[in-house]
């Protein structure tokens, strides 16, 4: 009885392994672009005067980057290094916001000279920095404040990020935040067009989100009536979850904008104010689903009475999410996709570190040496997030089509992990 390889966007995923290797990210450019469609169709097309980003720490790449270009949508970036091979990929400069809790005057810079559309400013030293560099090439930046909204979100502690207690953001504490507002207001170099929040990562609730425009709406009162600033641009973050196992249930786009615009809508009708452009930045939605990682499974173990090992050729330095996190993954044996779930194991990655586990007890389709196992939902942060622990090369990434395939992030060698060394 022959058994049914597991197929990924039109693709037999044995012959994706067997053609480009193992461990090797595949990610689909056609769901990719199909959710950006969606931010097209959903968010952007129904409400005037939005705006759409695509968050690319979740996942940058060259190809990635112009796939965004091209269908229209913005750019998170967060890095000088982010910043630079947008350029490289021929990113329109003027759609891509510049975030980050601690740039550093050379990030700054740069921005400047490469004119992005937005900085979203985080601390005060930032905003001079930023003055100063504007102001000495006789520019103007257009910058957001990050505001800290003091809302908690459900979501591993390392990824919420709108709490009072955080590194990111301006705190509302009226002494803080007019020390920013009118140092902001009275500044050459900087025009201030509004507030930026984004309240944690991986939110299969609307929550936070309603609660961080409350805040929002009431600090835009706020500022109306106290400087007579009317904000023009308000960035709501990203955030929004993905499906990575059956316990979690992802919700469409509309799920978190449609609430959010009407809560919006309603707190500037009831303070008489302007609806300001509003802006999302979503970036695991984007990538998220439209990626799996194909391994090969190296090594069986049973223990008996206690568990029975799997061991694949990545781990850890390719997937660092189940360590940090505590993430969970689904996961088939891609030789034998329809065969019965016959087998509970551990997977286990190859670093030598206990912690180093990609899935704890799940029924599989008995694998053995030599079978391709895939994980799925790696687009997001897991390419961004390698590294080479233990000398491990970081994997190649193939991009997928219905049915086509070509490589796009080359495997590293071991020479490339020397490369650097004087
Ligand atoms: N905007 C800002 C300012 C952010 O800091 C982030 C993510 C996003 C947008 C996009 O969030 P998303 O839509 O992807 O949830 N490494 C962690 C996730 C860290 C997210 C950091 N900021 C993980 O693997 O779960």
């Amino acid at each position: 009885m022959t058994m049914a390889h597991l197929s990924f966007d039109g693709c037999d995923a044995v012959a994706l392994a067997k053609e480009y290797g193992t461990p090797l990210y595949v990610v689909s450019e056609r769901m990719i672009r199909e959710r950006l469609r969606e931010l097209r169709d959903d968010f952007l097309g129904r409400y005037p005067n939005t705006y759409a980003l695509y968050a690319s720490k979740a996942l940058q790449t060259l190809d990635v980057l112009r796939i965004v270009a091209s269908e229209g949508i913005g750019l998170d970036v967060v890095s000088g290094g982010e910043l630079f091979a947008a350029s490289k990929a021929g990113f329109p400069m003027d759609r891509v916001y510049f975030h980050g809790n601690s740039k550093t005057d050379a990030e700054i810079r740069m921005a400047v000279e490469y004119g992005v559309g937005r900085v979203v400013v985080d601390n005060l030293h930032e905003l001079e920095t930023l003055n100063r560099a504007a102001t000495a090439l006789g520019r103007r930046a257009r910058i957001l404040f990050r505001v800290a909204p003091g809302v908690d979100s459900h979501t591993h502690e390392y990824i919420s990020t709108g709490r009072l207690d955080s590194k990111f953001g301006i705190p509302l504490d009226r002494r803080v935040r007019d020390a920013y507002v009118g140092a902001a207001l009275g500044m050459e170099g900087v025009e201030l067009l509004g507030f930026h929040f984004h309240v944690g990562s991986q939110l299969l609730s609307n929550e936070s989100h309603l609660k961080a425009i409350g805040v929002v709406c009431a600090l835009m009162a706020e500022l109306k009536a106290d400087y007579g600033f009317e904000t023009a641009e308000l960035n709501l973050g990203g955030g929004y979850g993905v499906h990575y196992h059956d316990d979690e249930r992802a919700r469409p786009l509309s799920y978190f904008v449609d609430p959010m615009m009407a809560e919006l809508t309603a707190a500037c009708a009831t303070a008489n104010l302007r609806l300001p452009r509003v802006v999302i930045e979503p970036g695991r939605w984007v990538v998220g689903e439209a990626g799996l990682t194909l391994y090969t499974v190296g090594s069986k173990k049973v223990i008996p009475e206690v568990k029975t090992y799997v061991g694949v050729d990545g781990g850890l330095p390719d997937n660092p999410r189940p360590a940090l996190y505590g993430a969970v993954y689904e996961a088939s044996v891609a030789d034998r996709h329809d065969a019965p779930r016959d087998e509970v194991v551990t997977v286990a990655g190859k670093c030598c570190e206990s912690g180093d586990i990609l899935i704890r007890d799940v029924a599989l389709q008995s694998p053995e040496p030599g079978d391709v196992l895939a994980v799925f939902t790696t687009g997001a942060y897991n390419h961004s997030m390698a590294s080479n622990y233990n000398r491990l090369p970081r994997p190649a990434m193939v991009l997928t089509d219905s049915g086509e395939h070509r490589l796009s992030v080359r495997r590293e060698t071991f020479d490339d992990l020397i490369a650097r060394e004087l």
